[in-house]
């Protein structure tokens, strides 16, 4: 591999340090590396058989039976790339590869196999299996890095980037407690995974820890198809939170109650979630706010909702917001209880702070798409990743790829084959040039 010094010196900059950082980053690297293709895209379609549902699609759960699976074949996937292999405490699978200085901290790039109820074949599939064939590609041509490296696999990101917030120091003893989608709570899904809730203090890394985190995933939106550009470099991710609301009415005959003697929970929770949407509206920027759940209870079509619990998730870059517009949103939801005899109880069940990614490495992942004749556009993004997680630890960098339709948390999530492998590659380059360059 042509190392960076080289690189310099035939550019006659041998004196890089009077180049400025950003500028340096940004330098021809050359490595004529590339990842494998066919492979690339035959462990995706592997990986979509896990959790399969009748739509094409997947519904892999944490900690649920196709999510077992699929981890126990991913870990294969790791070691047969070359990488010690282990779980670690809080549930995550690493694969490791020494490198050539010892005192260097590791780079590290990896995503998630979870998927939501009936997702995709693409979301955070792509960018752990790209890892893993940007590790075995690296290792099948015997190149040494100067860092170590480190393919992870974060367990159930999609319940609220749960391991990688186990990194970060992020996971409390009431997340431990929190209920997921699988029926199981995270304390128990941790143990079901094979890692140990006693140690889970033993993952954590403090800033500072890492050279560099860097994620390949699907765009999940539009803007790169439409605008015909080849690979997205993030910005920064959105904060996300969750609340449990539960409104309290009282249930009573659904025949008899007369209309204005009904203090209806299903009433107040229709107002509730059309507010939500009006008061998330009503602002400009880029924040949005959905109910995505609703439960009636008791739930019969002669009784009077007494009881609705729904979900509330709102996101934005600016936590600020996201906390303005809850406060505005309890403001009116207490208004609402007023009108029909209800109560609203709020409990917050999920938070992911908002996090920019790392200039230098923006510059890292468009100067290596720029190497492989790649376009390139910058972008936020308003899905949740572990990156956000990760960029409380070290620098972070996130490659987007288009998704067809910016269709996505759904069985026709599609990115063509040709983006896969685009995307890998721009990955691969820029695990190199960060590992050439980091001073
Ligand atoms: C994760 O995929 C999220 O944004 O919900
Ligand atoms: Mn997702
Ligand atoms: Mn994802």
């Amino acid at each position: 591999m042509t190392s960076r010094r080289e690189a310099l010196r035939r550019l006659g900059l041998a004196g890089a340090a009077a180049i400025l950082p950003r500028q340096l980053w940004a330098l021809p690297l050359s490595s004529p590396l590339r990842i494998n293709g066919e492979r690339l895209n035959a462990t995706l379609t592997k990986l979509s058989e896990f959790g399969r549902n009748p739509q094409g699609g997947v519904t892999r759960l944490a900690y649920s039976e196709a999510d077992l699976h699929a981890r126990e074949w991913t870990m294969s996937l790791v070691r047969e790339a070359g990488l010690r292999t282990e779980i670690d405490a809080a549930g995550n699978i690493v694969g490791r590869r020494t490198g050539t200085d010892a005192s260097r901290k590791p780079i590290v790039f990896g995503s998630h196999i979870d998927s939501v109820p009936e997702g995709g074949n693409y979301d955070g599939d792509l960018g752990s299996l790209a890892a893993i064939e940007v590790a075995r590609t690296i290792e099948e041509h015997h190149v040494d890095t100067r860092h170590p490296l480190e393919v992870v696999i974060f367990q159930n990101e999609e319940g609220g980037v749960v391991g990688s917030r186990a990194w970060s120091g992020d996971l409390s003893e009431q997340d431990l407690a929190n209920v997921t989608r699988s029926g199981k709570t995270i304390r128990e899904g941790i143990a079901i995974l094979g890692g140990d809730v006693s140690r889970l203090a033993s993952v954590r890394r403090t800033p500072g820890a890492i050279a560099a985190y860097l994620e390949l995933h699907i765009e999940q939106g539009a803007v790169l198809q439409e605008t015909d550009t080849d690979i997205g470099v993030v910005t920064g991710i959105v904060g996300l939170n969750w609340w449990e609301v539960t409104i309290d009415g009282f249930a009573n005959h659904a025949g008899t109650t007369p209309m204005d003697r009904r203090r209806d929970a299903m009433i107040a929770a229709a107002k509730f979630t059309l507010m939500v949407n009006r008061v998330v509206t009503s602002r400009p920027g880029r924040q949005v706010g959905t109910v995505g759940r609703i439960a009636a209870f008791p739930g019969a079509p002669n009784v009077i909702p007494g009881k609705v619990v729904l979900s509330l998730e709102l996101r934005d870059l600016d936590a600020a917001v996201i906390a303005s517009l809850y406060d505005e949103i309890v403001e009116n939801a207490k208004k609402i209880g007023r009108e029909n005899g209800t109560t609203f109880i709020f409990k917050a069940t999920n938070a992911n702070r908002p996090a920019p990614t790392d200039e230098r490495l923006r510059v890292a992942i468009e100067a290596s798409a720029r190497e492989l004749g790649l376009s390139t556009r910058r972008l936020p993004s308003g899905a949740g990743h572990d990156a956000q997680e990760m960029a409380h630890i070290g620098p972070a960098g996130m490659i987007f790829v288009p998704s067809v339709g910016g269709i996505s948390h759904a069985p026709n999530e599609f990115t063509k084959p040709k983006d896969c492998v685009n995307g890998t590659n721009v990955l691969l380059q820029t695990v190199l040039r960060v590992d050439a360059e980091l001073p």
